[in-house]
């Protein structure tokens, strides 16, 4: 099978390009924008607002299978210019979904849990969304888009806060706790904002059981198997490289008044239909926080400045 591969540069869609080798599918990789990595010599470069040469690239290539795991992914940077956010998390997911139909590929596209405004109980895939953020109401807005393009051989995957090790090593939360250590920024995290996070990798392998599995269509919840709060999981994260949990600040969400209307407290989903139709299983925190890695270009700070760094093992 070929599968074009956008956002194979990101968080999730290295992890997912990493599965897809393993599993010997042929892919092709697309990025964006220009970095030192030498990996990316092999990847093509594409603007996905170049909606000209989106076509003709796809046309082109006539793939099997295409995974959108591009996006504008930081609710931050969706704000700063919620129209570029747009371009990407909205119309270029329409766009991709449209020519999948027309090459009769498999269209699977990455959405989010940040649909949903948060509540006591775990979200089905059939409740109502409501998103709270710009980043939420884009993401809800390209899974309506995606879906009205084609009503077949198409998946929209929610998924939750990421936990794995990126490309630049720079994206996840352990990623952004190392860059704040080293930058000796202080780190705040709240203990009242609980989440469901999930690895990469974990994800990574629904979403190839998911191109093998053209009966499964429509819209469903992946997450990982535990709730914990922000502030826990930071602890935790700083346990699992050796760092003393003094490095972080435990706050409350009702001490930023500006984000308590903005980002849901509880935000949880409910598996199933998915869980009981596929392989893989939802992974748990310590199974999460086993994969994580300490960045290539951080290795020599982190063996100098982490307070035990003997507790970090390097998984092979
Ligand atoms: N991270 C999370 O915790 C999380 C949680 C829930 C859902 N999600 C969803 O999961 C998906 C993947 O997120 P992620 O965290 O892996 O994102 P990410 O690390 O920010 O990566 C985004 C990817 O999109 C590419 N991209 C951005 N603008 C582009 C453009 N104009 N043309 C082509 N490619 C472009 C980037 O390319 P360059 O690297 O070259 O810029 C990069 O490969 C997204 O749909 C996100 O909404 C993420």
């Amino acid at each position: 099978m070929n599968v074009a591969l956008f956002g194979a540069s990101g968080l999730l869609g290295w992890s997912i390009r990493q599965e897809l080798k393993n599993r010997g599918f042929h892919i092709f990789e697309y990025y964006q924008n220009p970095g030192s990595e030498k990996i990316l010599q092999s990847f093509r470069r594409l603007d996905l607002t170049d909606e000209q040469q989106v076509k003709s690239e796809l046309l082109d290539l006539w793939p099997d299978a295409i995974i959108n795991c591009a996006a504008i992914s930081s609710p931050d940077a969706v704000n700063k210019d919620p129209n570029h956010a747009r371009e990407i998390n909205v119309y270029a997911a329409q766009r991709l979904a449209e020519i999948s139909s027309h090459l009769h590929a498999r269209f699977i596209h990455i959405s989010s849990d940040m649909v949903f405004e948060g509540s006591d109980r775990a979200y089905r895939s059939t409740d109502n969304p409501n998103p709270l953020s710009e980043y939420g109401l884009q993401k809800l807005e390209a899974e309506k888009r995606v879906l009205a393009a084609a009503d077949e051989n198409i998946v929209v995957l929610r998924i939750t806060l990421l936990n794995g090790n990126s490309l630049r090593g720079n994206r996840s939360p352990h990623e952004r706790i190392f860059d704040s250590l080293k930058k000796k920024n202080p780190i705040i995290l709240f203990d009242d904002e609980y989440r469901q996070p999930c690895s990469t990798e974990n994800v990574a392998s629904v979403v190839v059981e998911l191109l093998e599995r053209p009966n499964l269509n429509g819209i469903f919840h992946w997450a990982g198997s535990e709730v914990i709060t922000r502030y826990e999981l930071g602890k935790k994260i700083l346990e699992r490289f050796g760092f003393s949990s003094k490095h972080i600040t435990r706050s409350s969400v009702h001490n930023c008044p500006e984000h308590l209307d903005k980002r849901p407290t509880n935000l949880t989903l409910e598996l199933s239909p998915l869980v009981g139709k596929i392989k893989t299983k939802p992974a748990c925190i310590s199974q999460q926080l086993e994969g994580l890695m300490v960045p290539n270009d951080l290795f020599q700070w982190y063996r100098k400045h982490a307070d035990d760094p003997s507790k970090y093992v390097l998984r092979i």
